[in-house]
């Protein structure tokens, strides 16, 4: 009997150590591409072989060059779209016998069709969208080949209001579980009671079934802290004839270390079930423990702190290197947006990657997430209005599902200035879209981004669809809205769209609107060059400086918070220009990521860090008077000096956010110190550049993961024989590398730059450029050079392991 029972005991300690309950394989590698349409690709016999070999992510649009017949940017054309097709060949691994096997997509832009072995799978025309599909039934025995197949349509255009990359831009996986498994996002993790002392985190819980059960399941639920310390255990058996039902468990932490952006800790929640004893599943959900609410008074309240939401808008793409999704480089705009202040961010206006909502969780962002930029009525002729009807329930859910666990997703957006706004038609389909988003998760508020400031214009007549109202620009209009919304929360869900071009400096005299009114489609004054200057006072129209639409907000507590236009400059949308301009100007931080000047306005706002940021640069002709800035905080007074002689003290009035001089130029130093007190806080000089002499190369990181995914981000800048950066320098650098990597992109900000991003020459703009340099997955060196005309060429030394 003993030995029996020993033998169970050891084949139950086999059965869990090594009966693998899920797997999860990376499906990025070896695919082939071919721009084109190909309808013969889907079946098993076509031969590929002259295919483009490739990892994924991959988005073939940013490979190209600008032109002006490319449509697929937004407003005068840029880079192109088209239809492409995929295919990869894989072996049935052994690991999947008697087990399902899903293949998951986080996003495809768009209308993509998937076949496996010849058999069509689905399609999904929303670009943004993460799905999958059961290749069960259809995968060879183990071992055998097969073959998937997609085809990408992004051939109709216009069908974007901004540039959304083309093919598989985000991660593929293929998922392995048992016969009885967790659904697919089937984990939903809340906490409805929270405080200092305890919290109930509440676990539900989906499963699937496709196996012939006859004995009760096993539940356990555990809840570990940051440091993997258990603190909180919870086991529920579930009955047979309740296995397609929700299970809900509730845990409570005791004492739980909340979640914020300034403390963003998080808790890992493992699921696991058991059938027989034997471990079936396990799934680890990251999760953070916060409450929140909305005042119509007095704003927004997190953890029971009144918290104003210091956000900003972004688009999905990365710059150079385009929609290909990349853990690192949307870190590193994170990062500088942390800098900055910021602690919220809205994914306008789509639905963000998921790995862009687990570094938000981690570097601690509110995050508004956005469904929809339009519904049944469209922005485009080829946009998503077509698939509206048809997919609007399954997109928003699919969405809603998948988020909800993320402590840093604050809000649902159900949509950006939705024209069936404009005759109310909408009201029906925003409670419609409110209850799908309340259906899969009650806990979050439904919002959405309205133009229109009249009540019977914004979905909430006659209806409940809205908890917080959103509404975009209109910043004149605000003391109206407590009037005539008095019962709801507001938020400034979109201001500003102020333009600004890094490094150029014209006349800092008032505000000017480019275009000027709904009748001019672009500006009529501009600039030759496509340039707009980096004094804030350039908006479009409807828009209005950073500052004033910062201050609209700062001073009012029942504005919950802002959402700026935009956080970093983005491809497509290049009012107030056409063509040639071909990225955005909205950004407080330009395309390349370095910041443009008001950053340093916001961070002197939003952060109590010391700041004092003086511009623009010291190189002008004598005698031409210069508009001097300053942006600094922690002080009540900045002085100026110009080779040493005071130009005097000035102090920020409560209208402006920076103080200013005019200034007649004389080459030298500029310098800017701010007084608390009459004591020194910060010393600040710009130096007249001399002629230029050597290339400087920075990096932001010199050690990579050898992983073929993590970036160094390289700046190349041209400065003067002391290290002034020579302020105008447009010298050509061509970039080579050698060892573990490659260039990914090249950029330097420049809105007009046409030549394409992906290549390694780059002109610099204003005296800087970046090479994006990506490891490999072998692990060495890697020798970055820059060269220029006339110049000895630099190199860094980047490490990969
Ligand atoms: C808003 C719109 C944004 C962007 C912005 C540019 O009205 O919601 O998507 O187009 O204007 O200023």
């Amino acid at each position: 009997m003993k030995k029996l029972w020993s033998l169970i005991f050891i084949l139950s300690l086999y059965t869990q150590v090594f009966a693998q309950p899920r797997t999860q394989i990376n499906f990025n590698y070896d695919w082939k591409f071919k721009l084109g349409d190909e309808p013969e690709a889907k079946n098993i016999a076509f031969n590929d072989d002259a295919w483009r070999k490739l990892s994924l992510p991959h988005d073939w649009s940013i490979e190209a060059d600008f032109a002006k017949e490319h449509p697929a940017t937004n407003q005068g054309g840029a880079l192109p779209g088209g239809i492409a097709w995929y295919r990869k060949t894989f072996k049935t691994p052994s690991n999947t016998l008697n087990k399902e096997v899903s293949i998951q997509f986080d996003g495809i832009y768009q209308h993509s069709e998937v076949w496996i072995n010849g058999v069509l799978l689905g399609k999904r025309p929303n670009g943004y969208i993460s799905f999958q599909y059961d290749i069960t039934p259809h995968l060879k025995p183990v071992n055998q080949e097969n073959i998937i197949a997609l085809r990408v349509n992004n051939s109709e255009q216009p069908n974007s209001r901004w540039y959304s990359g083309s093919g598989i831009y985000r991660n593929v996986k293929l998922v392995i579980t048992n016969p009885i498994a967790i659904a697919q996002n089937g984990v939903f993790v809340t906490t409805p009671q929270v405080s200092a002392k305890e919290a109930t985190l509440k676990h539900q819980l989906q499963l699937q079934n496709t196996s012939d059960l006859k004995s009760p399941l096993e539940v356990e639920v555990k809840v570990l802290n940051a440091k993997g310390k258990l603190v909180a255990r919870n086991i529920q058996t579930v009955p047979v004839n309740q296995l397609s039902g929700i299970v809900t468990q509730n845990l409570n932490v005791k004492n739980p270390a909340l979640w914020s952006p300034q403390e963003p800790n998080l808790y890992q929640v493992i699921t696991k079930v058991y059938q027989n004893k034997v471990l079936v599943d396990e799934l680890k959900t990251t999760t953070g423990i916060r409450s929140f609410r909305f005042d119509v008074k007095n704003g927004f309240y997190l953890n029971d702190v009144p918290t104003k939401i210091l956000g900003v808008c972004l688009h999905h793409d990365l710059g150079a290197i385009g929609a290909t999704v990349n853990v690192r480089a949307m870190e590193r705009q994170l990062e500088m947006l942390k800098a900055m202040g910021t602690n919220a961010i809205r994914t306008a206006h789509n639905p963000p990657a998921p790995e862009f909502l687990d570094l938000c969780d981690k570097m601690g962002f509110l995050v508004m997430d956005e469904a929809f930029d339009m519904w049944k009525k469209r922005k485009n002729k080829f946009d998503y209005h077509r698939d509206f009807e048809e997919w609007h329930e399954r997109d928003l859910a699919d969405l809603v599902k998948r988020d909800r666990n993320h402590p840093s997703v604050f809000m649902w957006s159900i949509g950006n200035e939705i024209r069936e706004q404009f005759d109310s038609t909408g009201t029906k389909i925003a409670a419609n879209l409110s209850k799908i988003v309340k259906l899969h998760d009650n806990t979050r508020p439904v919002t959405t981004a309205l133009t229109e400031t009249e009540p019977a214009k914004n979905f909430i007549w006659k209806s409940n669809a809205l908890d917080v109202l959103g509404f975009n620009y209109k910043y004149f209009d605000y003391d109206s809205l407590p009037k005539r919304f008095g019962y709801i929360p507001l938020i400034a869900a979109e201001t500003t769209s102020a333009l600004q071009t890094r490094g150029v400096y014209d006349l800092a005299d008032t505000l000017r609107l480019w275009p000027a009114s709904s009748k001019d489609k672009f500006v009529v004054n501009g600039n030759p060059d496509y340039t707009v200057t980096a004094y804030d006072n350039v908006a479009a129209y409807w828009g209005t400086s950073h500052e004033k639409a910062w201050k609209a907000v700062k001073d009012r507590n029942f504005m919950s918070g802002i959402f700026v236009w935009t956080g970093f400059d983005y491809l497509g949308e290049p009012v107030p220009y056409d063509f040639p301009a071909r990225s955005s100007y909205y950004g407080i931080i330009d395309l390349a990521g370095f910041p443009k000047d008001v950053y340093y306005m916001y961070q002197s706002e939003w952060t109590n860090q010391p700041v004092l940021h003086l511009l623009p640069h010291w190189n002008w002709q004598a005698g031409k008077v210069v508009d001097v800035w300053a942006y600094y905080n922690q002080a009540d007074e900045v002085e100026l000096f110009l080779n040493g002689k005071s130009l005097g003290k000035k102090a920020k009035t409560t209208d402006e956010l920076h103080v200013s001089w005019k200034v007649p130029f004389e080459a030298g130093t500029l310098k800017a110190i701010s007084y608390l007190n009459g004591k020194v806080v910060l010393e600040k000089e710009i130096r007249t550049a001399g002629a230029p002499h050597h290339i400087v190369l920075n990096v932001d990181r010199n050690k990579l993961k050898a992983d073929g995914n993590d970036l160094a981000f390289v700046t190349a800048t041209l400065v003067d024989e002391a290290g002034t950066i020579v302020p105008d320098a447009d010298n050509l650098i061509k970039f080579t590398i050698s060892g573990a990597g490659q260039i990914a992109g090249t950029d330097n900000g420049y809105q007009a730059d046409l030549s394409s991003l992906s290549k390694p020459n780059r002109k610099l703009w204003k005296g800087k450029a970046l090479a994006i340099v990506k490891a490999t997955e072998k692990s060495g060196k890697i020798v970055l050079t820059a060269q220029a005309d006339g110049f000895k060429p630099v190199s860094i030394n980047i490490k990969t392991k």
